[in-house]
């Protein structure tokens, strides 16, 4: 039983949303309803702060008014559900409240209907509240009334609208493809669906559109785009989630240029539903660039650049011949203590790095040298200026690449560090690039093979054909990344449209023709068909959603997310199920 009267909801209808009233409705009469998100009781009068997912509203009950309804104002409490009809009055000077767009004016109640009540809520509905995530993910339906929570998922919405839209203007039809299926290659463990038609045969759910959004190539649907959900039982991160949402698109006889030019517009577009300008061409990188100036395929361009310095310490047994000598410069420090320095050395050491911490040595044992280097870096007096060598064995099939990244993650790491004395690493500071032409494969060391670094599907470069099995580190693909601030957004390339071509990739990959024919026998069938040259590309919504709300988590943008572990704490999934459903999908469990 409830605990007070409730009302009908009956034909009654609201006028106004709790955002929309302004000083021009005074003196009208309004019906508004929504949650109580704040109550004052000033003994003579009630204020109420109505909110629902445009705004919040004063309401006010005085007791010289309708006594019935300041009465039952009086029963009302946080989170009731309520409608209320009054007439609108400005509020006096002193009671303006600027802080909400509605805080000019009040609604005088004289009529009040309680349409629900609520129990006390686990947590304040205030943002600047600290609340546990796990608390916040069990009551998820009470989070997302939080105005941050609300404000992310209507942009995420807004957002879905400008892709729908730009896309769409742009020539893209959207299209769905099957979330059962057969596993995909994107690298990532599947989620199976057991068959109860099939006892003991399983179906996938899709890593990512990817074969499919080919098929639809090959079957003449030039310009395919969806918003899809892809799933991929993978560790998880703040910026990884079980179950994710791509803008994933597909277009025939494309160039690189072509994908370019159907994002960069795309892009501009999102950013500016969220209140950003991006400046259109975005600048580009191919993988060596940034790998040569950031250490790093996703160069957080917001901290400058590091320089290669070995050709002017040559000889001088910095670091490995052959290998780089990293100049990092972090600006605006200031002066650094010992206990820093050692701190930043002790980090670069762990990554294998020699790092020499001490400029002012450095510039005594050469002179000539660090001139050079400070020309390079611009580093000035207020700058951090660190030299990185490596300090290992050098690994891998790409050893200069080893050094190249750990000395990027030492730049990334001393950059955070001073962040607060720099503050370069402005989150709304939007720093979109391209980085193309990514090395067709990486060196698997467990394995002591080539894996795909995009997936199989991917174009080598036309004059690196020729290396495909010679030289397969040598070659480049028709692959590119979009990347946002340290972050991958998107992945995408030109794909192979050739059976004769897939095999020698195939091959190049250690897969033999069986293993393939298993794998992806129908893509390889189609492409005996007709299938046109076709590319395309795939950006993370969630990702981009997160960043342009000013989030550093992705489960902040996904209205029912999973947490670390991969569980929905508020419906408690994954969970058992009845012995008999078992029996039906012909599954028995082996307990561990
Ligand atoms: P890729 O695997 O790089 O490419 O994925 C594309 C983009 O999807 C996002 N993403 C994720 N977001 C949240 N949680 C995850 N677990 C997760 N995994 C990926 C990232 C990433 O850049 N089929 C290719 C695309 C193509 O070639 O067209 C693909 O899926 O933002």
């Amino acid at each position: 039983m409830p605990s007070v009267p409730l009302d009908f909801l009956g034909d009654l209808r609201r006028t106004h949303n709790c955002g929309d009233l302004r000083a021009a409705h005074a003196g009208q009469r309004a019906i508004l309803m929504g949650w109580v998100h704040r109550r004052r009781d000033l003994g003579g009068v009630i204020f109420i702060h109505l909110r629902d997912r445009e705004g919040v509203t004063q309401l006010v009950f005085h007791e010289d008014g309708e006594t019935a309804v300041h009465q039952k104002a009086e029963m009302l409490a946080a989170e009731y559900v309520i409608a209320a009809e009054g007439v609108v009055k400005l509020r006096t000077a002193e009671n303006i409240n600027p802080a909400i767009p509605t805080g000019e004016i009040e609604i005088v109640v004289d009529k009040l209907w309680i349409l629900n009540e609520a129990k006390t809520p686990p947590f304040p509905m205030e943002d600047n509240v600290d609340v546990k995530e796990d608390a916040r993910l069990k009551y998820r339906y009470v989070d997302l009334r939080r105005p941050r929570m609300q404000h992310n998922i209507i942009l995420r919405s807004k957002i879905a609208y400008a892709v729908r839209q730009s896309l769409t203007e742009q020539g893209f039809l959207e299209i769905e493809t099957p979330y059962m299926t057969r596993s995909t290659p994107e690298g990532a463990r599947d989620y199976l669906v057991p068959s109860r038609v099939a006892p003991g045969s399983f179906y996938a759910l899709p890593q990512s559109p990817q074969i499919f959004k080919q098929l639809l190539m090959v079957a003449g649907f030039d310009k395919y785009f969806q918003i899809v959900r892809c799933f991929r039982d993978e560790d998880l991160r703040a910026d990884r989630q079980p179950e994710f949402t791509q803008i994933d698109l597909e277009m025939s006889f494309p160039q690189q240029e072509t994908i370019y030019q159907a994002i960069e517009p795309l892009i501009q577009r999102i950013a500016a539903v969220a209140g950003y300008e991006v400046k259109l061409p975005l600048p580009r990188l191919t993988y060596q660039q940034a790998m040569h100036s950031y250490g790093s395929d996703k160069p957080d361009l917001r901290l400058p650049p590091f320089q290669c310095v070995e050709d002017l310490f040559k000889g001088e047994g910095l670091t490995p011949e052959g290998l780089p000598l990293v100049a990092i410069c972090i600006p605006k420090t200031g002066p650094v203590s010992r206990k820093e320095r050692d701190e930043l050395k002790a980090f670069g050491q762990e990554k294998g790095l020699r790092v020499y911490d001490d400029a002012k040595r450095l510039e005594r044992d050469f002179p000539a040298a660090m001139e050079q280097v400070r020309k390079r870096t611009d580093a000035g007096e207020d700058d951090l200026l660190i030299l990185c060598g490596w300090g290992s064995e050098a690994k891998g099939q790409r050893p200069e690449e080893t050094v190249l990244q750990a000395a990027g993650q030492l730049r990334l790491h001393a950059g955070q560090k001073y962040n607060d004395r720099h503050k370069l690493l402005d989150p709304k500071d939007f720093r979109f690039l391209w980085v193309v032409d990514f090395p067709m494969f990486e060196w698997d060391e467990e394995e002591s093979r080539w894996n795909a670094a995009h997936h199989p599907f991917t174009s080598v470069h036309d004059e690196d054909l020729e290396k495909l099995t010679s030289d397969p580190a040598r070659c480049r693909a028709k692959s590119y990344d979009v990347v946002l601030n340290g972050i991958e957004l998107g992945s995408g390339s030109i794909r192979i449209h050739r059976r004769d071509v897939q095999a020698q990739v195939f091959a190049a990959l250690g897969l033999s023709d069986e293993e393939a024919r298993h794998k992806f026998g129908f893509l390889l069938d189609a492409l005996e068909y007709g299938a046109p040259p076709h590319g395309g590309i795939a950006l993370g919504l969630d990702r981009l959603v997160m960043l342009l709300a000013g989030e550093t988590s992705i489960r902040d943008v996904i209205p029912f997310p999973k947490t670390a572990k991969g569980t929905d704490l508020m419906c408690e999934a994954p969970s058992d199920v009845p012995e008999r459903a078992l029996r039906e999908l012909g599954i028995s469990i082996r307990k561990k």
